[in-house]
């Protein structure tokens, strides 16, 4: 008989529900691996279980309840009785995990959450152990899969914003209060994580610039599909001169890039670094099984030591005036010289212009531009100006364009 590895687990939702039924059925299959056979020895939920008699009888805890309180004290708890822990939550390793990973390495045990980061996608482990080796210059991820689906809905459908949510919603898709997907939050908190793991450094979720998708239109699509560009919600970690960015928005991609042809829910990262060119994982970011699968595979890695905790050895600066390249959309009154006034707002700020798109006539004109990487400030200054001349007829609209493909 196998020795038993016993798991206490906190949270009996989505995710936990499908972990306990996944651990049955493959509990059998890592004796051979680890020599234990795991098995649930307690559950905490609001309405069963103590958490000081679960943590009694655990060797390992997960924790799936998800949010800030409790499961902060219950994670600390866990790793200060010398218990290892395995999370999903980025929303808590993005906002304490200095102090949770200070509190594992002081007492010596596994803290592992690649069920935080883009479902079943194994982009932590990677990180911190596949491409150890490589300096990771540039991360972009689409690593949500809710704002995925509706922007693939959109594009491909004809959909508007506010019917491809609600079709979202209806199929599972999308919470019934979105907010945390929509505004980019979620996404935040996950380029916050993999920032950290990448470039060695300190980031707080607070320290993320994020823009969600509630303000793009279907006319934004159509013009992307006349430029040959795809419309995703991207997170950026990179490095730049004087420190590294983290952020994420609306951007365009051309055919090339390897995100844009991630449809629908699910998620992908893009590693990339001078070495290895650039390394695409994918897969499905969320879901009670495929969660339950990513972090099932946490409890089978801290079975088999040892894991380490990411080291701070860098002090870097998170910037947020980065250069970019753009699109930008004006409603226009079409008279002679419109585009020169805004070539020349544009040309004072150094922007230059890669393509132009004019439809439309007479008081419902359209000048679409994709304008060359140029510092976000510098961009947004001459946006306000363009904005006030007397021949716009709406705000300008801008999203910015990743503008590399590999090809
Ligand atoms: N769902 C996904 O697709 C997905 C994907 C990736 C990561 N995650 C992450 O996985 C974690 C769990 O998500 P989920 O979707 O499974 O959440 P969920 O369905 O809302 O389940 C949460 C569980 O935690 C329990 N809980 C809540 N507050 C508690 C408290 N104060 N004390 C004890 N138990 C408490 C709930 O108890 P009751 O049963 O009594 O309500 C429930 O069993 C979150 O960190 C989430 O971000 C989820």
């Amino acid at each position: 008989m196998a020795e038993t590895f016993r798991i206490g687990l906190l949270g009996h939702g989505t995710v936990g529900s499908a972990f306990e039924a996944l651990l049955a059925e493959r509990a059998d299959a890592f004796v051979p691996i680890t020599g234990m056979r795991p098995e649930i020895s307690g559950v905490l939920t609001r309405s069963r279980g103590d958490f000081e008699e679960i943590l009694a009888n655990a060797d390992l805890v997960v924790e799936l309840i998800g949010g800030i309180e409790p499961a902060r004290d219950y994670v600390l708890r866990a790793m200060q009785a010398g218990k290892h822990v395995v999370s999903a939550n980025k929303q808590l390793l993005s906002q304490y995990g200095e102090e949770l990973w200070a509190c594992a390495r002081e007492h010596g045990v596994q803290l592992r959450f690649e069920g935080a980061v883009a479902g079943v996608v194994p982009v932590i482990r990677v990180l911190q152990e596949s491409l150890a080796a490589t300096r990771v210059e540039r991360i972009h991820g689409i690593v949500n899969g809710t704002t995925n689906y509706i922007l693939t809905e959109m594009a491909s459908r004809g959909l508007s914003y506010d019917e491809a949510l609600r079709q979202a919603q209806e199929l599972g898709y999308a919470e019934a209060d979105p907010t945390d997907d929509v505004t980019g939050r979620d996404a935040a908190a996950k380029m916050a994580i993999l920032a950290r793991l990448a470039f060695s450094t300190p980031v707080h979720l607070d320290q993320v610039v994020y823009e969600g998708i509630e303000h793009l239109t279907g006319e934004d699509m159509e013009y992307a599909k006349d430029l040959g560009l795809g419309l995703k919600l991207i997170g950026t970690a990179e490095r730049v001169d004087a420190g590294i960015s983290v952020r994420v928005h609306p951007a365009f991609l051309y055919p090339g890039h390897p995100l844009a042809s991630i449809h629908g829910p699910f998620n992908a990262v893009t590693l990339e670094s001078d070495t290895i060119t650039e390394v695409t994982l994918s897969g499905p970011g969320a879901g009670g099984p495929q969660t339950a699968t990513a972090v099932l595979g946490d409890v089978v890695s801290a079975m088999i030591p040892p894991a380490s905790t990411p080291e701070t050895t860098e002090a870097l600066t998170v910037v947020n005036d980065i250069e970019s390249a753009f699109y930008l959309h004006m409603e226009v009154a079409d008279r002679p010289g419109v585009l020169a006034q805004v070539a020349e707002l544009l040309g004072m700020q150094g922007a230059s212009i890669r393509s132009v798109v004019q439809k439309g006539l007479g008081e419902n004109a359209r000048l679409v531009m994709i304008l060359h990487p140029l510092l976000e400030s510098r961009f947004y200054a001459a946006v306000r100006l363009i904005s006030q001349l007397d021949f716009m007829r709406a705000e300008p609209r801008a999203i910015r364009v990743i503008d590399e493909e590999f090809t």
